[in-house]
């Protein structure tokens, strides 16, 4: 398969595509009146036990539904003290989420957990095709966790949050469903509760709050505001903006199986029948990112965030091989950003990359010492977990004394392609006649 890179390997003279495309976006309609509802929902403190965090508080539209700040992980609970383990993912570019499986077939649900386990039994006799920028298809059939939702694939679908943030005590704190319930029936759309689902809603606090829940992933799965696709690097994919130099070298990089080989993991191509790029493969990998101080957990030494082996997920503590491991998240809008990787330990795009070109070159600048006065790399993994750290996929396969995958100016060019990929339109009150490509 001829790429992009592969096909004009000089830059374009004015910047231009010299393959545009068509790209199939996801319809503009009205919003359902269950989105609408949704909609107020996303944006109401009154769901949270404090009264003062919605949605919207952590997952701020004008930050691409990501995190507001550069806190690492997100305060909440009932008194606004309590903090919890992650960085806030961005709410866009869900809406083609695939389930958790591991290996590209997902499972039926019936006795999904068993399935599950099975196909974890299957992957460990099978090899780690390395991923390459050049063939990322090729590492699409490894037997590898991919999707799910959070940053450990723990629920499926927009729609199965229930046990999710609501009512998780360091978030919205929310308390039983009956207390949710009451509040949202004295508040403005108490009425367009008993409309959509009928007189009878507010006796049932289980099923009404899983209606609401239901209503605010519809507004999540049909505003455009979360999948607006209004980059200068859509535009430049369908032959409408052009990059400048800085930004096509960055892209070039980005996709050169030797520089950054990037889009090996996020995956940087429309899809064969238009679909726009994602930037993820929707794999996980233990990357090994320096441990974050700043997360009150993590003052307990024996603490550690494991990922797909829990502590919030609880059904793959036994597949080891697994500890440590984090979906790749989407790379849209990510300049927007503050805070980055899973425990939101790098504040910039350029500590991000300097520890990508350097992590095993110059281990010293990135991860501490211990008491013997050696640098413990990986040092958010406890020692039996290390040896899961991904060696085998560019920029990753560099040693100490090798030169770096990366230099100052190919970082430099990346940045400013990431910046490509930041949406021209904020949240949802911004509306379709107002959405313009740079
Ligand atoms: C206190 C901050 C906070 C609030 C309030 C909050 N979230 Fe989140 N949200 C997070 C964090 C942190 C994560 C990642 C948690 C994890 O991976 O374990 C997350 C993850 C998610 C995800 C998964 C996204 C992905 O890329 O996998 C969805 C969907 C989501 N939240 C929706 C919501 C909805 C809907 C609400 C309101 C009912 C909400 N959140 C309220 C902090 C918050
Ligand atoms: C082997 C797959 C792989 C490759 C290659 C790769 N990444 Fe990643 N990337 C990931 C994973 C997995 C994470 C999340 C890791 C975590 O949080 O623990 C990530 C996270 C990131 C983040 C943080 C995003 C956020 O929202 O927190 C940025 C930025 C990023 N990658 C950029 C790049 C760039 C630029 C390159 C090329 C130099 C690259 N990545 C190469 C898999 C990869």
């Amino acid at each position: 398969m001829a790429g992009l890179a592969t096909a004009a390997p000089a830059a374009p003279a004015r910047g231009e595509n010299p393959a545009p495309r068509a790209l199939v976006l996801p319809a503009v309609r009205p919003l359902s009146a269950m989105a609408r509802l949704g909609r107020s929902l996303f944006f109401d403190p009154r769901l949270s036990g404090s009264g003062r965090l919605s949605c919207a508080t952590c997952h701020s539209p004008a930050h691409a539904y990501g995190p507001p700040d550069a806190a690492p992980v997100a305060h909440g609970g009932s008194d606004m003290r309590r903090s919890g383990l992650r960085a806030v993912p961005s709410l866009r570019y869900l809406y083609r989420q695939p389930p958790f499986s591991i290996g590209p077939d997902s499972p039926g649900d019936n006795d999904r957990r068993a399935s599950l386990l099975q196909q974890a039994r299957r992957a460990a006799d099978t090899g780690h095709a390395p991923k390459t920028a050049d063939q990322p298809q090729a590492a699409a059939a490894n037997l590898v966790p991919q999707g799910g939702l959070f940053w450990d694939g723990r629920v499926d679908t927009l729609e199965q949050q229930a046990d999710g943030p609501l009512f998780n005590p360091d978030e919205m704190a929310a308390g039983t469903p009956a207390q949710v319930l009451a509040r949202i029936a004295a508040g403005p759309y108490a009425p367009d509760f008993e409309r959509l689902f009928g007189a009878r809603i507010f006796d049932d606090p289980r099923q009404a709050l899983a209606e609401a829940l239901f209503a605010i992933s519809r507004f999540e799965i049909e505003d455009p505001s979360f999948h607006p696709f209004t980059s200068k690097f859509d535009a430049w994919l369908a032959g409408r903006a052009r990059l400048s130099a800085a930004e096509w070298r960055g892209y070039l990089a980005f996709n050169d199986p030797k520089k950054g080989n990037c889009a090996a993991c996020h995956l940087d191509r429309p899809s064969r029948d238009g679909l726009p790029p994602l930037f993820t493969d929707h794999q996980y990998e233990a990357l090994g990112v320096p441990r974050n101080p700043a997360i009150p957990a993590n003052r307990d030494p024996a603490f550690f965030d494991l990922g797909l082996c829990g502590p919030l997920r609880h059904d793959l503590g036994a597949q080891t091989r697994y500890c440590g491991m984090f979906p790749t998240p989407s790379l849209r809008n990510v300049a927007t950003r503050r805070v980055y990787f899973h425990n939101g330990v790098f504040h910039s795009l350029r500590e991000v990359l300097d520890w990508y070109a350097g992590r095993d070159l110059q281990p010293q600048r990135f991860y501490p010492r211990g008491a013997d006065g050696r640098v413990v790399a990986y040092d958010d993994l406890p020692p039996q977990d290390r040896a899961n750290v991904d060696h085998s996929d560019a920029p990753f396969d560099r040693r100490r004394g090798d030169a770096p995958a990366l230099d100052e100016a190919d970082i430099d060019d990346l940045i400013a392609f990431l910046g490509t990929l930041t949406d021209a339109t904020a949240g949802p009150r911004g509306r379709a006649d107002q959405r313009t490509s740079r």
